[in-house]
């Protein structure tokens, strides 16, 4: 059995006042809920953890520096995001890729950075619109995953979070066919690549997940949880979908 897991993604949102939501979220999360992950802005990581001290959820970063120190005005190191007592790291999200021009090579070193910290990271990989509509939606997508995950990958040491770039923060998502498909495609690369650990590997849908539409996405069988946007930014939306997977 697959750990359910609910990733929340802030983005470059965040206050005070979001971390008392997050407080209030924790104080809902019982033993036999899914596991639930909170990244927040760097800054916040250290009053996020603090907030969730006594709770099962568990704060991320969002990014991370592949390397260890050194003259990269603006990043973080993994080790730095594992010190402010964080668990996990969001790597290679599509916004990261598209901003910072980061390619499947830096990603996949981003990994073994949190791997060396001991961060479990969350890897995102996902076509954009063109790609979608295009005739090799699936091999590009399978590309970007086995350029991006490195070698000696476990179920326990990585996440895969499957998110279309055009279904993030747009409110559209894929129909249930083709999230279906996907994941189902990505769950037989990594049986191809990792053998019987390939079903050990969560594989998280991203895109515009909303509590009106979690449950149905949550009854593919690939999908093992959803890295939320927008409606990670209030715990009325959150719990709700939250709710959803446990109840999957
Ligand atoms: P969204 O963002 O839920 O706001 O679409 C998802 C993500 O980018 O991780």
């Amino acid at each position: 059995m697959r750990k359910k897991l609910a990733a929340g993604n802030w983005k470059m949102n965040g206050s005070a006042a979001l971390l008392d939501e997050l407080a209030n979220l924790a104080t809902q999360q019982d033993a036999d809920a899914p596991q639930v992950i909170i990244c927040p802005p760097s800054p916040l990581l250290i009053p996020a953890v603090a907030a969730t001290q006594t709770s099962a959820v568990q704060i991320g970063g969002q990014d991370c520096h592949s390397a260890q120190t050194g003259a990269h005005t603006g990043d973080v190191s993994a080790q730095m995001v594992k010190d402010t007592g964080a668990s996990a790291v969001i790597v290679g999200h599509s916004e990261r890729r598209a901003d910072h021009a980061e390619t499947n090579a830096d990603i996949r070193a981003k990994v073994q950075a949190a791997w060396a910290a001991n961060l479990l990271p969350i890897l995102c990989i996902g076509e954009s619109e063109a790609e979608r509509i295009g005739p090799n939606t699936l091999a590009i997508i399978a590309a970007q995953l086995d350029a991006s995950m490195p070698d000696g990958a476990t179920g326990d040491t990585l996440v895969i979070a499957y998110e279309p770039i055009w279904a993030i923060g747009t409110g559209r998502v894929p129909t249930m066919d083709q999230i279906i498909e996907t994941h189902d495609m990505i769950r037989a690369e990594l049986t191809k690549r990792f053998g019987a650990e390939g079903d050990k590997f969560r594989i998280l849908y991203g895109g515009s997940v909303k509590p009106n539409n979690a449950a149905e996405i949550f009854t593919a069988k690939n999908v093992d949880g959803a890295l939320v946007g927008g409606a990670s930014l209030k715990a009325a939306d959150f719990q709700p979908i939250i709710d959803a997977l446990q109840a999957s």
